[in-house]
């Protein structure tokens, strides 16, 4: 098929990518690719809102600290400065797009729910699904505007650089990406001016995670591939409380639950046990709460803890968390009365493409948004709500960054079409599956919330030896989706190991035995390809 060329091609349908494109369309042609259906990134799972200062007598310096204080102070105070100083305005637009938020008589109209970690009332949302309510509102937005092409199941496989050129040209600029087609099973051509990856985070690389199939760090391992820093991947999020179920895996009890009085128990006492671990209880940030939990479960032998907001009105619990409750009803625990089995699991991934306050990325013409992107904004320890945040400050940085500069950046040059006359196709699919498998299980295992240097190098050794296997069978097989995310998951679970070995301290989520001290001065790990 021959090439396809836009004004800007973005790589991810979730809100960073969305954002970048509504931002963009008035003026440009944008290509939007997902590797499945537009809505199946992790915007549209995202339950207890954005955060933004908007209530009376909270501040921005609040929100800042805050988020400083999250973050263990490995944040970019001037990256946690634009963004925090950007969510009100963001707030508004989202609102102004058909976002229903939750309102109230007071805060200027906002109903404000409450999450760990924030000294204030600052989360806005629709009940307990916004990230639905949002991706909506978004994706309708989109669909209205003439310059954007939506482009569902298309599987970005590699960024298209100047190497790809016709002439070979070794300035590393992006022109856009290779990307299957999973309906026609070809690899097409997209090409543009400039780039925006947005692709989201690497949750699956984990055996348990909140986050959706398609969180295979793709976005990570396609910039480091062609030459971009990737940075502070040892600082995986795991959110304390994912409902404990045999049968559903990975589902989210928002925060926002212990945010309204919810409360952490033993299941055989019912002693609350946060106040044991820290002041704030059962509203300390995730990284303390997450590292309780764990230590009870592995000390008493537990599969799991309680959490219960049982004590609170039944009409609240039911107007407040209206589809947690719902959904649990359906598994048979009445939220209103009965306690609810939790477990930490894998959430978010700090870490990423390294990118400044404009969206850019190391490479010309390459920009990042959103989970994929470390902008300096978490730090070693995201605040809750702040994520959602980020994708709408920066796929707008990002957006503005590329009008204002549309003179200068060149149009692509001639580029030669993916080649396949050198494989052939797989028969022996079983691999993957296999290599899929032993990846997310060793992760979990050795690279989980408390981690040992010895584990760590287990876990380095396994990825060596899995890499030259995913390698070989990658060279000589015709690409599917799940070869194109089976690689990936391998070279951010490599990422994420490399960078939890080279840190010698515990701070935010990254914590080891081997170094349980924070050393005085909070250091990047930045890698370079
Ligand atoms: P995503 O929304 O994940 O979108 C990624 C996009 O990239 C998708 O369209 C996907 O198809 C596409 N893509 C990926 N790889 C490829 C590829 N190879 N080719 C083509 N396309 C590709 N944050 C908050 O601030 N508040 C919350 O309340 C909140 N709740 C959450 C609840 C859950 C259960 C989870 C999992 C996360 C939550 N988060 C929350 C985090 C937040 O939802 C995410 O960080 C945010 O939505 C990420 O948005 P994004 O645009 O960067 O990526
Ligand atoms: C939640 O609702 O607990 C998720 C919020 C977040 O990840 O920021």
């Amino acid at each position: 098929m021959a090439n396809q060329n836009f004004d800007v091609v973005i790589i991810g349908s979730g809100a960073a990518g969305l954002t970048a494109a509504l931002n963009l369309a008035p003026s440009l042609k944008v290509a939007v690719l997902a590797k499945g259906a537009l809505n199946e990134g992790s915007t549209a799972w995202a339950q207890g809102g954005i955060a933004a200062v908007l209530e009376p007598g909270d501040t921005f310096e609040s929100h800042i600290e805050d988020t400083m204080v999250a973050g263990a102070g490995l944040n970019n105070r001037a990256t946690v400065e634009f963004v925090v100083g950007n969510a009100p305005a963001a707030i508004d637009r989202l609102a102004d797009l058909g976002v229903p938020f939750n309102v109230a008589d007071d805060n200027n109209g906002w109903h404000l729910t409450r999450e760990g970690g924030h000294s204030h009332r600052r989360i806005v949302h629709v009940d307990d699904a916004t990230g639905w309510a949002v991706q909506e509102a978004l994706e309708r937005a989109a669909r209205a505007y003439p310059n954007i092409t939506l482009v569902p199941d298309m599987v970005a496989i590699d960024l298209v650089t100047s190497r790809h050129g016709e002439r070979y040209s070794g300035d590393g600029h992006v022109w856009g990406v290779y990307a299957l087609n999973r309906k026609r099973g070809k690899v097409e051509t997209f090409l543009g001016r400039a780039t925006i990856l947005a692709t989201g985070g690497a949750g699956r690389v984990y055996l348990f995670s909140t986050a959706p199939r398609g969180a295979t760090g793709d976005g990570i391992a396609m910039a480091w591939r062609a030459g971009c820093r990737v940075s502070n991947m040892e600082f995986m999020q795991f959110h304390p409380t994912c409902l404990y179920n045999l049968e559903v895996k990975n589902f989210l009890i928002t925060e926002a639950v212990r945010g309204e009085g919810g409360h952490l128990l033993i299941p055989e006492t019912g002693h609350r046990f946060m106040p044991d671990f820290d002041e704030r209880a059962e509203l300390a940030p995730r990284d303390v709460v997450a590292r309780a939990i764990d230590h009870e479960i592995k000390r008493l032998g537990l599969d799991f803890v309680h959490l219960d907001i049982s004590h609170r009105p039944p009409e609240f619990v039911k107007e407040h968390f209206p589809n947690i409750h719902a959904k649990l009803l359906g598994l048979g625990i009445d939220i209103t009365k009965d306690p609810i089995p939790v477990v930490p699991a894998q959430h978010y991934t700090c870490g990423g493409v390294v990118i400044d306050l404009d969206g850019r990325t190391d490479l010309p013409g390459l920009y990042a948004a959103g989970e994929v992107s470390q902008s300096g904004l978490h730090g070693a320890n995201r605040l809750a709500s702040n994520s959602l945040l980020e994708c709408f400050v920066f796929g707008e940085a990002a957006a503005n960054h590329i009008l204002e500069n549309w003179d200068d950046l060149p149009p692509p040059p001639p580029i030669r079409p993916w080649d396949e006359s050198r494989v052939a196709d797989s028969d022996e699919e079983v691999v993957i599956k296999q290599n899929w498998t032993e990846i997310r299980r060793f992760m979990w295992n050795y690279v989980g919330i408390v981690r040992t240097t010895k584990r760590l190098e287990r876990a380095a050794h396994r990825i060596k030896m899995l890499t030259d296997e995913v390698e070989d069978y990658y060279g000589h097989f015709r690409v599917t989706p799940d070869l194109v995310e089976l690689r990936n998951l391998l070279q951010t679970a490599s990422l994420i190991v490399r960078s939890a070995l080279h840190r010698k301290e515990s701070r935010g989520l990254h914590y080891t035995t081997d170094y349980p001290k924070t050393l005085p001065k909070a250091v990047d790990t930045v890698l370079a390809p």
